[in-house]
């Protein structure tokens, strides 16, 4: 059996990541702020309960094939995080030699999907740099230590998530279009991840995933 160390799995992304990894045979590893805040319980589900230190990183990696990150700010905290625990998660994954590490960002993040944007997505992206460029600067930042990085990575980047069931259909690419109206449900995108984890075809490559 495979085991995952999953960051992020209180997210509303992450629970439903956890419970596919699991309902798929992995054993998973957490590491999360508050063991309370998830609720799923399985015999292979083992929760870490501490802050994203390096150390607490290494611990919830060990004996770890392959990391999954869904970590994103709240909208209640100011202070961006995601460069910096991402940075330490690929520290960990070196110290552990975890070579695999699927990341979900944004479609609106970074310029390696510029060229897919709608007009009115690449005026969100103005936006979005005019009126929070710390947080931008923060996940193009946190995509770029994964792409410089020397693990086998992918990046998953989604447009509006959407908490509607899956549809298990969904587009994945490199230069699939995003527009106003492109959304996925976060069920679909923790199948995407998944499906691309064991995927070769999918490594170092920033995906575009909309239904
Ligand atoms: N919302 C959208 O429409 C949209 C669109 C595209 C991409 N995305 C991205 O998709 C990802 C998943 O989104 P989501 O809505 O499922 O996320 P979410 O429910 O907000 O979950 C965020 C996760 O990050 C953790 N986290 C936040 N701040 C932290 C910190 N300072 N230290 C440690 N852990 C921290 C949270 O832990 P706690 O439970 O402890 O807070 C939680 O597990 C995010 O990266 C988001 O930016 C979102």
């Amino acid at each position: 059996m495979k085991t995952l160390a999953i960051f992020g799995a209180s997210g509303k992304t992450g629970q439903l990541l956890t419970e596919q990894a699991l309902k798929r045979g992995f054993a998973v590893r957490a590491l999360c702020r508050n063991r309370s805040s998830i609720t799923l319980q399985h015999p292979q589900l083992n929760i870490l309960e501490g802050a994203l230190t390096l150390e607490n990183c290494r611990e919830v990696m060990k004996g770890c094939d392959a990391v999954l990150c869904v970590l994103g700010q709240r909208p209640s905290a100011m202070q961006p995080f995601c460069a910096d625990a991402t940075a330490m998660i690929l520290q960990a994954m070196a110290a552990q030699d975890v070579k695999r590490i699927v990341c979900l960002t944004g479609a609106m993040v970074g310029d390696h999907n510029a060229d897919a944007r709608s007009w009115f997505i690449r005026q969100m992206v103005k936006l979005f740099l005019r009126q929070a460029p710390e947080v931008a600067l923060d996940r193009s930042l946190q995509e770029s230590h994964i792409a410089q990085s020397l693990t086998e990575w992918t990046l998953v980047k989604p447009p509006r998530l959407t908490d509607a069931p899956a549809r298990t259909q969904y587009q994945m690419g490199e230069s699939v279009r995003v527009t106003a109206f492109s959304s996925i449900p976060r069920a679909d995108v923790a199948e995407c991840m998944l499906n691309c984890l064991e995927s070769t075809s999918a490594y170092k490559k920033f995906l575009v995933v909309k239904a």
